[in-house]
């Protein structure tokens, strides 16, 4: 799975060959301003927002207005979309599924806030599990360590990869993390919502280290970097 990060929690994945971007912050995320990525370069098929925050969704309604990319987020930031001009949503909520083209999304229980950037009510937080032929993965949106994480490796198949936040102060720090990727059963994780702020600067070698003593592997990915996991 090709796998492009833009910096915080901003990621694209290629399923199907379709570009499914997630929680779009690019306009004023420095990390991707440092990286000189331009949000109105970004092509997408689908966006993906977690929770309404604006480090999340900064750019969604621009992306979505020029792409016409589909936007899944949950019911009050679908109907706050809709009311910014965007009108290729699709609105879901914590606990269901949907399939789109060639991938299925999996809303899961994020233990965050949501509120919108003008302050409207932006719903629940959620992560996403997404499973597909070229591969499943879990992206826990901003969330604290919490019990409902043991859920997923119960109700999805096997994940190949997740993406969680490890950036403390706002989210689950690396060790939380650590202690996330046992509930979820999976071994490889990308590191989110780390060094962007003041706030959310980590120690590099130390998160590594965290993983890698219980014999896991940390990836910490560069703005404008491109990779990719493969199906295991
Ligand atoms: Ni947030
Ligand atoms: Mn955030």
């Amino acid at each position: 799975m090709k796998i492009s990060y833009f910096g915080h929690s901003t990621f694209m994945v290629e399923i199907n060959e379709k570009k499914i971007l997630f929680d779009p912050f690019i306009s004023h995320n420095p990390l991707a301003q440092e990286a000189r990525i331009d949000a109105n370069s970004i092509n997408a098929d689908y966006i993906l927002i977690s929770h309404g925050h604006s480090d999340h969704i900064a750019d969604a309604v621009s992306i979505a207005t020029r792409t016409g990319a589909k936007v899944v987020a949950n019911w009050e930031i679908h109907e706050w979309l809709q009311k910014q001009g965007v009108q290729n949503t699709h609105p879901m909520n914590t606990g269901g599924k949907w399939t789109f083209e060639g991938f299925t999304v999996h809303c899961t229980v994020a233990q965050h806030s949501s509120g919108l950037p003008d302050g409207s009510y932006g719903g629940n937080p959620m992560g996403f599990v997404i499973t597909s032929e070229e591969g499943n993965f879990y992206y826990s949106g901003d969330t604290a360590l919490t019990w409902d994480m043991q859920l997923i490796p119960m109700l999805y198949p096997s994940l190949d990869f997740a993406l969680m936040p490890i950036g403390d102060n706002f989210t689950m720090n690396y060790d939380h993390a650590v202690i996330a990727s046992d509930f979820i059963k999976c071994n490889t994780i990308v590191g989110l919502h780390f060094d962007t702020f003041g706030f959310i600067v980590i120690d590099h070698e130390a998160a590594k280290k965290a993983f890698s003593d219980k014999g896991k592997t940390l990836f910490l990915p560069k703005a404008g970097m491109n990779f990719s996991i493969e199906k295991s």
